[in-house]
């Protein structure tokens, strides 16, 4: 049986698991549209919560079109099938995401090819460089909000005609260089699920500022006869592509924009709560000699919502599995990505790919990189709470 302190740890241990809270300004909308039974995107004439959304979510970004969907997942696929790929074409990812990123390579008719992720959890730029010349598209993750070297990314991409679509399904408010994540590859995708920024329970949207990208993604997402009409400014090209693209059914309903809407305007302050809560546990966690919280790159303006930091020197397996129990036993869940059992976001697990590939330095990452969820509705006791915590579990192990 655990001795009393711990126990007590244990009781005071802050919730990480419930989302951000979704405004009371929801509500009204939510009501009136339950009155109205009005919850298809395509009933109104103008003005669906949906198609609002839209037009306010382009503005956040900066970006010409915006098309809400059902999930990031549904935009990444979408994103594929928008740039007209044959099948078969080979999409490099990078081998840190979501088991949903190749899904959607494979579910476009598309073959993941995976890069190597290095210690900081970005992209290795020499892995990507050699893999490219085979590549027809690159989608890169930007995982956990941890953005790769999108100029580095971006110069060797152009200079090959290659397209790049933005997985930027964690990293709304991120900042490269001045420009939002997102908007710098040819679409950007979002997502609403409710561990990231924006909590919808479920939803994603994809920005783009290419007409005949917008116009394809909007006839496939189900604007099916003439709904299209209500997406302003793409007639031309929505028209041509009219039945001449399938239909895969995607969108979001109305009681989805309903709840995201009033979280838009509430994201530059999420963005600096988050970053400030996650710059102080990151603080205290360098401040350990068995932990090591990873620097951004230096055009990168981070927006986080949770913290990842890596063992740093010679633990075991078995020492990273305790210090997990030591965590837990404190009330603080910390995932070893590599080391949780089936864990998604662990390459050797997707095993609709058929036989993992070798790829020996995102392996040694994941076995020592560590994921703990950080709410930006946190308090600073609660962020001092889960960093002493972690500190006092590495120390039990290692000191
Ligand atoms: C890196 C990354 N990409 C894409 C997705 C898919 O997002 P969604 O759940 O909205 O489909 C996730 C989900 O968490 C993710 O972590």
């Amino acid at each position: 049986m655990a001795p009393d302190g711990q126990m007590l740890a244990t009781a005071s241990a802050p919730n990480v698991y419930d989302s951000e809270p979704i405004p009371e300004a929801a509500r009204a909308e939510i009501d009136r549209m339950l009155m109205s039974g009005d919850l298809f995107r395509y009933t109104a004439p103008a003005d669906a919560p949906v198609a609002l959304l839209e037009s306010e979510f382009a503005a956040l970004l900066g970006s010409h079109y915006a098309l809400a969907v059902s999930s990031c997942s549904a935009a990444l696929f979408l994103s594929l099938k928008a740039l007209d790929l044959p099948r078969g074409a080979k999409v490099l990812i990078p081998a840190f995401t979501f088991a949903a990123v190749p899904s959607s390579v494979v579910h476009a008719d598309c073959v993941p090819v995976l890069v190597e992720v290095g210690p900081n959890y970005r992209v290795d730029m020499a892995d990507f460089a050699r893999k490219l010349p085979d590549a027809d598209a690159v989608m890169i993750s930007h995982m956990r909000g941890h953005t790769s070297d999108m100029d580095a990314i971006m110069a060797l991409c152009d200079a090959a005609g290659i397209p790049v679509i933005e997985d930027a399904a964690h990293s709304l408010g991120t900042v490269w260089g001045g420009r939002n994540i997102g908007t710098i590859g040819k679409v950007g995708c979002f997502s609403f699920q409710s561990y990231k920024l924006v909590n919808a329970g479920e939803g994603g949207i994809m920005v783009t500022d290419d007409p005949e990208i917008a116009a394809r993604a909007i006839i496939m997402s189900g604007a099916y006869e003439t709904n299209w009409k209500k997406h302003p400014g793409l007639s031309n090209s929505c028209a041509h592509w009219q039945n001449k693209l399938p239909l895969y059914n995607l969108r979001m309903q109305n009681l989805s924009a309903a709840v995201i809407r009033p979280q838009l305007p509430l994201v530059a302050e999420r963005v600096e709560k988050g970053r400030a809560g996650h710059d102080r546990v990151a603080a205290v966690l360098n401040g350990s000699s068995y932990l090591v919280v990873p620097d951004p790159l230096g055009p990168e303006v981070r927006a986080p919502d949770s913290i990842q930091f890596n063992l740093k020197g010679d633990w075991t397996d078995q020492q990273a599995l305790d210090f997990q129990a030591a965590a837990k036993r404190r009330g603080i869940s910390v995932q070893v990505f590599g080391l949780s059992e089936g864990n998604a976001r662990a390459f050797w697990n997707w095993q609709f790919l058929g036989e993992p590939p070798e790829l020996p330095q995102t392996k040694e990452m994941l076995m020592r990189a560590c994921d703990v969820r950080l709410p930006t509705r946190l308090t600073n006791a609660e962020l001092d709470y889960i960093a002493t915590a972690i500190v006092d579990a590495a120390t039990e192990v290692r000191g």
